[in-house]
């Protein structure tokens, strides 16, 4: 019985796919490698040891979906794919909702047309809306500035609604904070295309030489060294998260569970860029700007209900996460294009 998962060849994706692999399960990507590389399979089979099938496909195209989930017998399902970069969807409104609900809801059919009914889909802090309160818990109504956060408040919402309309499904909805780092051996890491939107990406390639400077969007915020504040969560705690959430939805009686998976623990911009500092023994020259439209002072998570019900608690330090950013980075200056 196969795992399918959709999106497996991007950044929290694969370093999920390789964790599934190594606990021996049996995994099928699907991604149509619009944002990711198909190098990242060599490497998921040079880690595990392990062949590693790759499905080139629209997530939307839900007739080839069917055929192949058939074919490589789909049990249960971890739906990453999606469009990400909240700026982008600003301008491009209509093909972020087309493309993220358009493939969820073609996921979803074929599931349920093929008695396939657990599902763990890839949330996001964004979901708490501009007006939260750190620290942020599930409970917290939600909401969105960008048609990006939109589409995953909506697609929430479908799957809480098709829960109730067929309660034997068993969905996990996993709200990420803010995912960064790379797997220990330097091997998989984020590989963003063009100029990285989110910090970490971006120093590390100032560390590498990639870029010149980085510019800080505003220390003028109430926080403590006046930089923005967020949760910064290790991608292999995150990859950990989705292993924890599979092991529950087999044994839950619960149609729909929702889960922080974040440290639980702020950290600021100017502190990120000191440790990288010190991880890489490089130093990351700044330039301070204004604030970025859309960005809130403080983010962190309340994860105490991922650890009571999932036993899940993340582990990796602020310097683990800059140390193995470092080995990608530094290993891999232009990426997987090598
Ligand atoms: C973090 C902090 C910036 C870049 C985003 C998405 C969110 C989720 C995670 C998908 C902020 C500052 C950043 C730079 C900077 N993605 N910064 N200079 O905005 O918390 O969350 O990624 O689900 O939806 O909104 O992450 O890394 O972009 O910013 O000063 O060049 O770093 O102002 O304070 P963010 P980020």
């Amino acid at each position: 019985m196969t795992i399918l998962v959709t999106g497996g060849a991007g950044y929290i994706g694969s370093h999920t796919v390789l964790q599934l692999l190594q606990g021996d399960a049996d995994v099928l990507v699907a991604d149509d490698l619009s944002n990711a590389s198909p190098r990242v399979l060599d490497r998921l089979e040079e880690l595990s040891g392990r062949p590693v099938p790759l499905v080139r496909i629209d997530v939307s195209d839900g007739a080839s979906l069917g055929d192949v989930m058939d074919e490589y017998e789909v049990c249960e399902v971890l739906h990453f794919a999606g469009l990400k970069a909240v700026g982008e969807s600003v301008v491009e409104p209509l093909r972020y909702y087309r493309h993220n609900l358009g493939s969820t809801l073609a996921l979803l059919e074929a599931c349920q047309s093929r008695e396939v009914r657990r599902l763990v889909f890839s949330s996001s802090a964004t979901v708490y809306g501009p007006d939260a309160t750190s620290p942020v818990t599930e409970g917290r109504q939600t909401s969105a500035t960008n048609p990006y956060g939109w589409t995953k408040v909506m697609i929430e919402q479908i799957l809480r609604d098709l829960a109730v309309a067929d309660p034997t499904w068993r969905i996990g909805i996993l709200r990420y904070f803010n995912p960064v780092g790379a797997h220990p051996s330097g091997r998989l890491g984020e590989d963003p295309q063009g100029v990285p939107n989110n910090l970490l990406p971006f120093v590390a390639q100032v560390a590498v030489g990639r870029r010149d400077h980085l510019t800080i969007f505003g220390d003028d915020y109430p926080t403590p060294d006046g930089t923005g504040v967020r949760d910064f969560i290790h991608v292999e705690d995150l990859a950990r998260g989705h292993v924890h959430a599979l092991t529950h939805l087999r044994a839950t009686e619960e149609p729909v569970s929702t889960f922080n998976l974040g440290t639980g623990a702020g950290t600021s911009v100017r502190e990120l860029v000191a440790a990288f500092e010190r991880a890489s023994g490089r130093t990351i020259p700044v330039q301070v700007a204004e604030r970025r439209p859309g960005d809130i002072a403080i983010s962190y998570a309340d994860p105490s209900v991922a650890e009571s019900v999932l036993g899940w608690k993340a582990e990796k330090t602020i310097d683990d996460i800059c140390s193995d950013a470092w080995r990608w980075q530094s290993r891999n200056p232009e990426g997987y294009t090598a």
